[in-house]
């Protein structure tokens, strides 16, 4: 089926459809807000993701039907995404008789704020959670607010403020009733058929002074656009190219955006795999990612912020193949694949061939990541994965870390090792994994195999870590996978450095 384009960009903004044409399509939305609505509340600090200042909440129709909001950071996220959503900014919250809403009287009534340049993308976040979640404990609430820096007030009397909030919520007839009523309001319905009236499943395809952007709906337009433009920038969560534009001001001559793509929004499961679609964000991935590797809950909750899992997908993060990129070391220990779709056809390639020297992997001309597949534990299986790094929440790895070990009988059986952040690439430590495989379980082993990863990695210093630093805590590691193993084993779960960076789940 050939698409009709559509060179505009259609979203909801204060219960209006805004429809918007001839505009650079890697202008931000941030910008956008800004600079052409005048729209100041929404603020820029790092246009780059890392301080909320910027926090907005974008809704749409949910996979169940319902509304589904979400916070991102408005500074990334460039405007033709917004195509066939609803925008909402801080200014978006006053009820029609002007007065605040519950998560900004909380706010008030809390001392939540002192400057006030943080307020808004605290808002935003907390009013994404007021959304989402019923009564949230300590650890939902510091993990939403987990992208969102204040230098001045200090966030005791913000996280009063997301317990309070709640208390402040309006009655069943106001409007920004909680999504999370079982049954759908009225306004929910009001929202939902307005997102409707723009749901169309054309192509969007923009032009201007020479930068393309085009939103195909399938794999096959996919393919098909990259074959014509095969120096395009592939968008998808938009977490790295996004900084490509406002760090590194680098001109995008065409963007092919995936998140249209049906296909590559999918999660589905075989007997033995699990296959997550090339566009699926970490948000969307998490809770049947968890199902199956219950032990990636700490790397995943670790992995950025709310609103960056809210765009960032699993895709993206193995495509752009950053040496400290979190998912990858885990993916490399559970033997995943790629699976490889061009106009020519598909091809499958184990991920630890993917990956050719620094920023350099094996995909082809017009070709993209259609989707990853990820084999299930079988057995005595079992998967331990670390992160360190200088921050608890929102941070870039120094080292990240991830082994699965077969053990039976007192015997390892199998082992795969992968780290990251001590290479040019996220890879396997060989010398190390021939080091455990048939040798006894006992501390030992893993000692003499710590000594093995050192032939296997020459950590380099950075602002991160000195090389000392990463080759102590590369064996460290895996010392403590073993201890972890070993507690499993002896049915005593050990306490996770999750417990102790949320402090208090009071
Ligand atoms: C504040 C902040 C915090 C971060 N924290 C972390 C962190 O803790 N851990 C971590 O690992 N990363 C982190 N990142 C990096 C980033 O979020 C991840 O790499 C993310 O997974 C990228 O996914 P994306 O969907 O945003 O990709 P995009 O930015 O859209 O794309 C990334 C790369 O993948 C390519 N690409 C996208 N889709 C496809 C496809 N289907 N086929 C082929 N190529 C494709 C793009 O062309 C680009 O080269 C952080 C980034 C920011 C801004
Ligand atoms: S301006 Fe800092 S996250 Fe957007
Ligand atoms: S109130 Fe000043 S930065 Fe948060």
């Amino acid at each position: 089926m050939t698409r009709s384009h559509r060179k505009t960009v259609q979203f909801v903004l204060d219960g209006e459809v805004i429809e918007l044409a001839d505009f650079d399509p890697t202008r931000t939305v941030l910008q956008y807000l800004r600079e052409d609505l005048h729209r100041t509340g929404t603020k820029e600090g790092c246009a780059e993701g890392d301080c909320g200042a910027c926090t907005v909440v974008v809704a749409d129709r949910g996979a169940s039907g319902r509304l589904q909001s979400r916070a991102i950071n408005a500074c990334i996220q460039f405007l033709p995404t917004l195509d066939g959503k609803e925008l909402l900014t801080v200014e978006s919250l006053k009820a029609a008789d002007g007065s605040p809403h519950p998560v900004q009287q909380a706010m008030v009534d809390c001392h939540g704020s002192q400057c006030g340049f943080c307020t808004p993308g605290f808002v935003m976040s907390l009013f994404a959670l007021y959304k989402n979640q019923r009564r949230p404990d300590r650890v939902a609430i510091d993990d939403t607010l987990a992208g969102n820096l204040c230098r001045c007030t200090g966030y005791r009397p913000i996280v009063s403020a997301a317990r309070a909030m709640f208390e402040r919520a309006p009655e069943e007839s106001e409007s920004w009733l909680l999504a999370t009523h079982d049954v759908m309001t009225a306004d929910e319905k009001r929202h939902l058929e307005l997102l409707q009236s723009i749901a169309h499943e054309d192509v969007v395809a923009l032009e201007k002074n020479g930068r393309r952007y085009f939103a195909p709906r399938d794999v096959t337009e996919l393919a098909s656009l990259l074959q014509q433009f095969p120096d395009a920038t592939l968008l998808a969560g938009g977490t790295d190219v996004g900084l490509w534009v406002t760090k590194q001001h680098r001109e995008l001559s065409t963007v092919i955006d995936t998140g249209r793509v049906a296909e590559l929004q999918k999660v589905s499961e075989t007997k033995d795999a699990l296959l997550i679609g090339g566009c699926v964000t970490f948000t969307d991935l998490m809770p049947k990612l968890l199902e199956h590797f219950p032990t990636l809950e700490e790397l995943m909750l670790r992995f950025a912020s709310p609103p960056i899992r809210n765009a960032a997908t699993l895709g993206g993060n193995v495509a752009n193949g950053s040496p400290i990129g979190d998912s990858m070391p885990a993916l490399l220990a559970l033997d995943s694949k790629l699976r490889l779709t061009s106009a020519g056809g598909t091809r499958e390639l184990a991920l630890a061939d993917f990956y050719i020297d620094y920023q350099k992997n094996a995909l082809r001309k017009g070709e993209f990541l259609e989707a990853l597949i990820i084999p299930k534990l079988k057995g005595r299986e079992q998967l331990f994965t670390y992160k360190v790094s200088k921050r608890f929440d929102q941070d870039i790895s120094a080292v990240c870390a991830a082994y699965r070990l077969t053990v039976d009988a007192g015997v390892i059986k199998d082992a795969r090792v992968a780290y990251g952040g001590l290479a040019a690439i996220p890879r396997r430590a060989a010398g190390c994994e021939a080091a455990l495989i048939g040798k006894p379980f006992v501390e030992e082993t893993f000692v003499a195999a710590g000594s093995a990863i050192t032939n296997d990695f020459e950590p380099i210093t950075d602002m991160r870590a000195s090389d000392e630093y990463r080759r102590r805590i590369m064996m460290n590691l895996l010392l403590r996978a073993y201890q972890e193993a070993l507690a499993r084993s002896n049915n005593k779960p050990m306490s996770r450095v999750y417990d102790y960076g949320r402090r208090s789940t009071a």
